[in-house]
């Protein structure tokens, strides 16, 4: 535990700087530009929310989607090689399994950057979970939010959020908002996967149930 938080501690905006270049092969034109774009809003959610970890949430926006790139094939050989023991392959939908194989690559490539927190946001990305933290959320949000995605439920999602936090009065009720925006980004997701037939992880829906149970970030 100590040494994570000294780990997160030695992330420095000169490396962010750095990390911003490298990761660029790993991504296409289209996905980089997008994952800039999180790490712009991650960081404008982060001034709000966690002004004292923008620099870390800066890192898990550049890293997110590192594994998108690879076929499934190569990303469950990943997972086979580096044995992750407490995911059941079963359970991982197809467009949410480069969320598991991130991780390992951080680990890999990017040791520096492989704090608990970076990690978990990074591998929560797609679905969320039930006690997700505030770091977590804002990765979460702010990949749905930015303002490349020109989805109308993205577009409309954003709109409602930065609106609701312009009457807000104080940091109690902008969580509020935080925690209402989380739950209408999980089931709005929970909707569109529903609506393509595409099996539902057992994380979302769990995350779904605890936060409209008014559960709390942990
Ligand atoms: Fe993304």
């Amino acid at each position: 535990m100590e040494q994570k938080k000294e780990a997160a501690a030695m992330i420095t905006p000169e490396m962010i700087d750095e990390l911003r270049v490298k990761v660029k092969p790993y991504l296409t034109d289209a996905r980089y530009a997008h994952t800039l774009s999180v790490e712009t809003e991650a960081a404008a959610l982060g001034a709000i929310y966690l002004p004292e970890r923008v620099v870390e949430l800066r890192a898990a926006a550049l890293l997110h989607d590192i594994t998108k790139k690879l076929t499934y094939e190569k990303q469950l050989n990943l997972i086979a090689e580096f044995g992750i023991i407490n995911n059941n392959i079963e359970d991982i939908a197809l467009a949410a399994i480069h969320a598991v194989t991130a991780p390992i690559i951080i680990k890999r490539d990017f040791p520096e950057f492989a704090t608990s927190d970076i990690l978990s946001a990074v591998r929560y990305h797609t679905t969320g979970y039930a006690g997700m933290t505030k770091f977590d959320a804002i990765i979460y949000i702010a990949d749905f939010i930015e303002p490349t995605r020109d989805e109308d439920i993205c577009m409309q999602m954003r709109r409602s959020f930065y609106k609701k936090l312009e009457s807000a009065g104080d940091e109690k009720e902008r969580v509020v908002i935080l925690k209402e925006t989380i739950l209408s980004v999980l089931r709005s997701t929970l909707a569109y996967l529903t609506s393509k037939k595409v099996r539902i992880e057992r994380d979302t829906e769990a995350a779904v149930s605890y936060f409209s149970r008014g559960g709390d970030f942990t």
